[in-house]
């Protein structure tokens, strides 16, 4: 459960005083709020507390993650030059990110770790938009109408995704997650063409580890078999499409991660559970299923709610 963090009172008073870029810097709070959704909830794997923009920063691109807005870029990036800005990333440049996985898998112990980081079309969006967008008009037309600069300004995040993942693996993380939170905004034609070429490569990268790579995105009901073709072991999907419907479109081979719909869990208990159960019961037509919300955890989640929906799911997987 992604963001579970947010939704919970020791997460509030850990991060009272300290901003967010901060707090992913600093080992110790890392490894602190990866903990916490664990030791309350005892979910089957823990998700590193870190941020999607956390590499571009760690290279000095100048940005915030602004509370109830998300990250925002003070310069966008929308030419040759600031293309230029977008340099390689060193394991120097994220000794933090190191250590807080050595010290997390230390404490974890059987408990999976998933590293993760944002996919080139979500963090280009960023950094083009220059923030949150809901129709990413400019990052479209620089797709559309420069070619080139577009095939530049991908393949460079395309590497510094890399290179944040590889830290995280080489440190000990046991699976990965790619989040290309805002593709469903494209065509399938242009996630072909445009998007997935650069995601492969990524996957591609990081076949020699052997571990499970997650591939996810919101409104990606026409792209789900895509998503698995582009070189994931399991696909995410949000709620829009039916757990058994996604694992047809994905084919053999792959999983089903999905897919509760967060806004769920504000409605009476018995509409939870009668969802949840319904959920599990089309992802045992799936080749595997990893149970889970369709998007992150909403921040006035009640905490209680997701510590019964933990346990239900764990019944009725027992079963
Ligand atoms: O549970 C966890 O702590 C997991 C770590 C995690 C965070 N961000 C921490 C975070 C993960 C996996 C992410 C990924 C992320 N960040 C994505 C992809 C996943 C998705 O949800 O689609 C995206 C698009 C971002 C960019 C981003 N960062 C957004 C949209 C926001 C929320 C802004 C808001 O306040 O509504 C952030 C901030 C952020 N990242 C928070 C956390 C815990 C909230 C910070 C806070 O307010 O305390």
């Amino acid at each position: 459960m992604r963001q579970a963090g947010r939704s919970l009172p020791e997460y509030r008073r850990v991060r009272a005083d300290v901003p967010m870029l901060e707090a992913c810097a600093r080992p110790d709070m890392i490894t602190e709020i990866t903990m916490q959704p664990v030791r309350r909830y005892g979910v089957d794997a823990a998700i590193f507390f870190s941020d999607i923009v956390v590499p571009l920063k760690a290279i000095g691109i100048d940005l915030d993650i602004k509370p109830g807005v998300g990250p925002v870029v003070a310069e966008p990036i929308r030419d040759a030059d600031g293309i230029k800005r977008l340099r390689e990333i060193e394991p120097d440049d994220i000794p933090f990110i190191r250590e807080a996985v050595g010290q997390l898998t230390g404490e974890l112990g059987n408990t999976p770790l998933i590293g993760f980081a944002g996919a080139p079309f979500t963090l280009a969006s960023y950094l083009i938009e220059g923030g949150p967008s809901k129709n990413h008009e400019h990052t479209k037309a620089l797709m559309y109408g420069e070619p080139e600069l577009w095939d530049e300004i991908m393949r460079r995040l395309a590497s510094i995704t890399v290179g944040f993942l590889r830290t995280q693996i080489e440190a000990g993380a046991s699976a990965v997650q790619l989040f290309d939170s805002w593709v469903g905004a494209l065509s399938a034609e242009d996630y072909r063409a445009s998007v997935m070429p650069y995601s492969s490569w990524i996957f591609n990268q990081l076949s020699e580890y052997g571990i499970p790579r997650i591939h996810f995105g919101v409104g990606t009901g026409e792209l789900l078999g895509m998503l698995g073709e582009a070189g994931a072991d399991v696909v995410g999907a949000d709620w829009r499409v039916p757990v058994d419907q996604a694992a047809e479109r994905l084919g053999p081979g792959k999983a089903v991660q999905g897919n509760l719909d967060p806004a769920t869990v504000f409605a009476p208990w018995e509409v939870v559970a009668e969802r949840t159960r319904d959920i599990l019961a089309r992802g045992r037509s799936a080749e595997g299923h990893i149970f889970n919300l369709g998007h992150g955890v909403l921040p006035n989640t009640d905490p209680d709610q997701l510590q019964r929906l933990t346990e239900f799911v764990h019944e009725q997987s027992a079963t």
